[in-house]
């Protein structure tokens, strides 16, 4: 690896991690106490920086502060006038639409067909191009022998700062080992020992060891094995086609949803008994500035989907900084540097050489701590971009004996020896990158929302997770919540003989609603695609 890759000032701080390296194997720097983090979090946590939020002036949530991007498309115009979508003539009629082909709308569509339903998934891009493919470190279940859900609970709860609502988080800890042995009878590849014990680590914030991965790789094996079940039960998936606004029936309930070709711009028309909104997180949205680990689509359209047909929110204002994002080289500026690597040993190390905090306290904490390294301490890493603290990769092979890094974390070893950089040499540079949206869409323990008929699943759902998510309790969510979704939208649609008469009214009352809040805006939503255009209108997806 040549030193030619770095800067000065990161080789001279290098030797300082370097001599410091010895002294730190098996030692374990102190946890923070409670207050000590709380008042972290005030002052460090993207979340807490009140002029990066808007009060909503309408709709279901209104009086609550979202990100200000968020707030500017959940307060904006429909794509749609409704003159121009014959309703009459739907191009698709379903038992169960679900929007959305990651992990979660997957899950629910098996389980929906698995129910006898009649089921179709649209998704705005391919089949799998979702947060879950990205998802890295692992699922979380309780089914060693020295773990229990109620342990796994009280970890969650106290990781979301007992926000998490009870009924969900009960639903998602009691069946995760149900959801982890579902997925190995599927066929992911779980990593195991010789004698098929599954192979279990910790996470940021878990009081045992129940993180189950399938090396670094885990969202992408499972996501492979879900969309071979999907294709192997022969559900049809409509992609590169995007829900762009919810049907209602004349009763309000949810009945379907016009879908927009985003290669040709055709307008078409699902009917539908039940619908599942599985569509994702909003990293793309790029909050505050940041970069993401999130996948091209991840844009926040459930969550606008939802609130123009009346469904509520719950804890629109909270997301999710992974401490560890990459700094550099820019080329992956933002990309998952996944907390296995912690968890396998490596620590957070300032400029200096210096630990400067436990390296599995929990994401927000994690985050706000590195934030504050850098801004206010000045003993963060200068690159490209801003500033990074060091992952003392080598502490790895330093620990558990060399190969463990290409064994245990392969994807992360080539994504940085692409450009150049070996992780079991030197350490890496790393900063808190938008990963998770923590708030969503308020359901119930049955996946449904607030509004009749519309169920929600995966990380477009709001509550389970509280203020702050614990790593691979997303992967837990999209299989628990999926899965229940999909069987309770089919035992709904049972029940409903015939969907009553199509209506797109809720887009005009909306308007009216924006009118009346004096909110004046040419915005129209949901947006679909990231914008990367710098404004110039010539590149600006329509
Ligand atoms: O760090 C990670 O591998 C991410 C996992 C998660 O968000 O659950």
């Amino acid at each position: 690896m040549s030193d030619a890759l770095y800067t000065n000032e990161m080789l001279e701080s290098i030797k300082k991690v370097e001599a410091s390296r010895p002294s730190r194997i098996g030692f374990e720097p102190r946890r923070m106490t409670a207050d000590e983090k709380e008042a972290l979090l005030a002052k460090f946590h993207p979340d807490y920086r009140k002029e990066n939020f808007e009060t909503l002036a309408m709709g279901p949530n209104k009086g609550e502060r979202v990100p200000e991007e968020l707030a500017s498309l959940l307060q904006a115009h429909s794509r749609i006038k409704a003159k121009d979508v014959d309703l009459k003539n739907p191009d698709y009629d379903v038992d169960v639409l679900v929007i959305g082909g990651g992990g979660a709308g997957s899950s629910a569509a098996i389980m929906a067909h698995e129910n006898g339903a009649d089921v179709m998934i649209v998704t705005k891009l391919r089949h799998g191009d979702a947060n879950t493919m990205m998802a890295e470190g692992g699922i979380q279940a309780a089914d060693k022998e020295n773990d229990s859900p109620m342990i796994h609970y009280v970890d969650a709860l106290g990781g979301g700062h007992f926000k998490n609502v009870p009924e969900l988080l009960y639903k998602l800890v009691t069946e995760g080992p149900g959801a982890v042995k579902w997925l190995n009878d599927l066929g992911v590849m779980f990593d195991k020992e010789a004698d098929g014990t599954m192979i279990t680590t910790h996470g940021g914030g878990t009081s045992r060891k129940r993180m189950h991965a399938a090396k670094d790789y885990s969202g992408a094996e499972i996501m492979r094995v879900l969309r071979d079940e999907v294709i192997n039960r022969g559900i049809p998936v409509v992609d590169f086609t995007a829900a762009i606004e919810l049907i209602l029936d004349e009763n309000g309930k949810a009945a379907g949803a016009v879908l927009k070709n985003m290669e040709t711009g055709e307008l078409l028309v699902a009917r539908a008994k039940t619908v599942v909104i599985a569509t994702g997180g909003a990293g793309r949205l790029h909050y505050q500035g940041f970069p993401t680990s999130n996948h091209y689509g991840a844009t926040a359209d459930g969550l606008v989907l939802a609130y123009r047909v009346g469904a509520p929110l719950l804890y629109a204002y909270t997301l999710q900084y992974h401490p560890t994002g990459v700094a550099f080289p820019a080329q992956i500026f933002g990309a998952l540097v996944t907390e296995k690597v912690r968890s396998l040993g490596a620590m957070l190390i300032n400029s200096e050489g210096e630990a400067f905090m436990h390296p599995l306290e929990t994401r927000d904490v994690s985050a706000a701590s590195i934030i504050r390294e850098c801004n206010e301490r000045g003993k963060g890493i200068q690159t490209q971009n801003g500033y990074g603290i060091w992952l003392d990769t080598p502490m790895i092979e330093a620990i558990h004996g060399a190969g463990t890094i290409e064994k245990r974390i392969p994807a992360m070893l080539r994504m940085f020896l692409k450009y150049g950089y070996d992780m079991r040499e030197k350490p890496i540079l790393v900063y808190p990158t938008l990963h998770y949206q923590n708030g969503g869409i308020k359901i119930g323990a049955d996946g449904m929302s607030d509004v009749e008929n519309l169920f929600v699943a995966g990380e477009a759902v709001g509550g389970i997770h509280g203020e702050n998510r614990l790593m691979g309790n997303s992967l837990l969510d999209i299989i628990v919540f999926g899965r229940n979704a999909g069987i309770n939208a089919a035992a709904k649609a049972k029940t409903i003989d015939k969907t009553g008469k199509l209506t797109l009214d809720h887009i005009k009352r909306f308007d009216e609603e924006l009118k009346a809040a004096g909110i004046k805006t040419d915005k129209v939503s949901p947006q679909l695609l990231p914008r990367y255009t710098h404004g110039n209108p010539k590149y600006e997806a329509k």
